[in-house]
């Protein structure tokens, strides 16, 4: 059996400051709940990269990055700033960039392969509207958002990639899919990747994270699934006890 370390990623949005960072950090390290079964992800505003302590245990990340190396594209922020932040991995491809700032499956692919090329984890997110899945859609949707990143990618962008399925209808909405649908949803993902010649090698030691309105009360059944490897959470990580209490559900 494979053994994939589980990730908890908190994704702040545009939310937090100094001081939630700092107690977050204290907190998650002095629990002792990073393990080597257990792995927690900060993804925190742009501001926030310089001020997390690179002494702690957890991983710093972040939630968007350009396609583009450098240029005339103000008010983005290129791959290397990233890496000289000391970020380790960056979110792409979330659903709200992609409905909101209108990024497109190319747009997404692009910035997926510039965040490997540059050594960096991509957190690619998938994920389908309520209205593609009350269709039956889902699984053509999150097909195509996977092809588009295969197309563009190289087998080697794979090696360091984590996937987040997140249904849309779930982010933020206070519904979660149930542990018995999402599980069959990532089990679909990873048997995607399977039929992919680019992917097929990595796709049984792929981490694919659940997010939407993962909470501390219904974590564990989450994350008890056979191929839900972690979360990606987004309001309840905004509280270091509720973030606390889904680090300690995973372990
Ligand atoms: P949520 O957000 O946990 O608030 O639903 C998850 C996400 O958007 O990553």
């Amino acid at each position: 059996m494979t053994i994939r370390r589980t990730l908890i990623a908190a994704n702040w949005k545009m939310n937090g400051d100094i001081a939630l960072l700092d107690s977050m950090l204290s907190v998650i390290d002095s629990e002792g709940v990073i393990s080597d079964t257990v792995e927690a992800l900060i993804c925190p505003s742009f501001t926030l990269l310089g001020a997390f302590d690179k002494q702690s245990n957890v991983c710093l990340g972040a939630q968007n990055v350009s396609q583009h190396d450098s240029g005339a594209y103000t008010g983005e922020i290129s791959i290397e700033m990233l890496k000289q932040a000391a970020c380790e991995y960056v979110i792409v491809g979330h659903s709200e960039r992609r409905e909101i700032y209108a990024e497109t499956d190319q747009i997404v692919a692009e910035k997926f392969v510039q965040i490997a090329r540059a050594g960096l984890k991509p957190v690619l997110c998938l994920g389908e509207s309520l209205e593609q899945r009350e269709s039956n859609f889902t699984e053509k949707v999150l097909a195509q958002q996977i092809a588009a990143v295969i197309d563009a990618s190289d087998v080697n962008d794979w090696a360091h990639a984590v996937i987040a399925y997140e249904p849309i209808w779930a982010i933020g909405t206070g519904k979660t899919a149930t542990p018995e649908m999402a599980q069959e949803t990532h089990a679909f993902i990873r048997e995607n990747l399977r039929s992919h010649s680019k992917t097929h090698d990595i796709a049984e030691t792929m981490r694919i994270l659940y997010g939407g309105s993962m909470k501390p009360d219904n974590a564990v059944d989450l994350l008890s699934q056979a191929d839900i490897d972690g979360g990606l959470v987004g309001g309840a990580s905004l509280d270091p006890n509720s973030f606390i209490s889904i680090l300690k559900a995973a372990s």
